[in-house]
């Protein structure tokens, strides 16, 4: 894709990465990605706001071939994949100075060399004039590092948000639209690397609403032209609110496990209680992500491997406690051959969830009468506490 301009004097610059699969060695990209970069002219000065992805900096070079001079490089976060192009963009233009936060100054210079006589940090709120346009810094800690920061062009009503309400989504559209899907996109990058820092995330959003903007321009994905859609969407998962639903992660190795999920998902749907259900050795944990934004409980489906649970439970339930989701209720059930640790192992595992734990069901080998009879219980003590969310 060419350079699109969004307004005069401001134009994205991004790579389009459609065909990248993993980011980070660990989250699934079904819809690839994009790192976008946006070229600020003043009267007097230009700014790159964010460069992009090593990767990816073939695009940038093209898109910088016409570009004769750039006085400043906007780095609103030092993640490789927005900072990593920024040690191509001060060789081309030696005059260029680095604009970040103070957070973000040890960051650049310790993962990209940058020269620390090059590097200029900005306060919270503090302004810079290109001429006829003025760039104000609005600090945004923790959405999703702790120096990330946005970026307001008053003149054009536009602000920049780096990671902050993005998607990975490659397309070659540049606005968002009506699109649903981007909102769902946008769901499954808010599980994945904003929901961890929900109250920053609630205070990041206050900030950004007491500007007066059109435009909402994050470093991956669409650019907002009907920016509520995602403010709301945001201010909603990143509330109190948690929706009447299970999410049930679970591995069956011999099938008695199985029986026990089905049982209790079957139960649970019986008494209007909504369950999504997740088989961990296929499933594509951003999904499992995305359905822990909201949901109100988790129950953990674990068979017992050398007494603790199943590698595959372990890995979930860690991920789980990672993303810190606003869950209220937890349970774990499982078979087991002889004899197991698997309540006392997952419970260690999850100590930033503060769940209320309403049971655990547990049966050596097949489940029968007794162990339904206590799935049938545990549906009832779901159901019970759901009524009163
Ligand atoms: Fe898109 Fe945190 O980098």
């Amino acid at each position: 894709m060419k350079p699109r301009q969004l307004r005069d004097g401001v134009q994205w610059m991004g790579a389009v990465d459609w065909n990248r699969r993993l980011f980070d060695s660990l989250i699934p990209l079904p819809d690839g990605t994009s790192y976008n970069a946006y070229l600020v002219r003043g009267t007097g000065k230009t700014a790159l706001i964010d460069a992009v992805d090593p990767a990816m900096l073939e695009i940038l070079k093209r898109h910088l071939a016409h570009v004769d001079r750039v006085d400043y490089i906007i780095a609103q976060h030092a993640e490789q994949d927005h900072a990593g192009g920024i040690p191509f963009v001060m060789e081309k233009y030696p005059e260029a100075i680095v604009i970040c936060s103070p957070k973000a100054k040890d960051l650049l210079i310790t993962h990209l060399d940058v020269p620390e006589n090059k590097i200029r940090t900005v306060a919270d709120g503090e302004s810079l004039s290109l001429g006829g346009k003025t760039l104000k810094f609005i600090h945004t800690p923790w959405v999703h590092w702790p120096e990330t920061m946005s970026t307001y062009l008053a003149e054009d009503r536009i602000v920049f948000t780096c990671d902050f309400l993005g998607a990975h989504i490659a397309s070659s559209e540049l606005f968002a639209g009506d699109d649903t899907y981007v909102i769902e996109a946008a769901k499954r990058y808010y599980a994945e690397i904003m929901m961890p820092f929900r109250s920053m995330v609630r205070s990041n959003l206050k900030k950004i609403r007491e500007l007066q903007f059109d435009l909402i321009a994050p470093s991956h994905g669409q650019i907002y032209d009907k920016p509520e859609r995602i403010l709301a969407a945001y201010e909603d998962w990143s509330s109190d609110r948690v929706e009447n639903r299970v999410v049930l992660p679970y591995v069956s190795m011999h099938g008695s496990t199985e029986l026990m999920v089905d049982h209790l998902v079957a139960a649970l749907a019986e008494r209007g209680v909504a369950v999504q259900k997740f088989e961990l050795t296929t499933t594509d944990i951003g999904k499992l992500a995305m359905a822990l934004v909201d949901a109100a409980t988790i129950v953990i489906g674990a068979p017992t491997v050398h007494m603790g649970p199943h590698p595959a439970v372990f890995s979930a339930t860690h991920l789980a406690n990672a993303l810190r989701p606003k869950l209220k209720y937890a349970a774990i059930i499982g078979s087991y051959g002889w004899s197991t640790q698997v309540v006392e192992r997952i419970s260690g595992l999850i100590p930033n969830l503060k769940v209320e734990v309403l049971g655990t069901v547990l049966c050596r080998g097949l489940p029968r009468a007794a162990t339904f009879a206590e799935l049938d219980a545990l549906a009832d003590a779901i159901r019970a506490k759901h009524a009163a969310l």
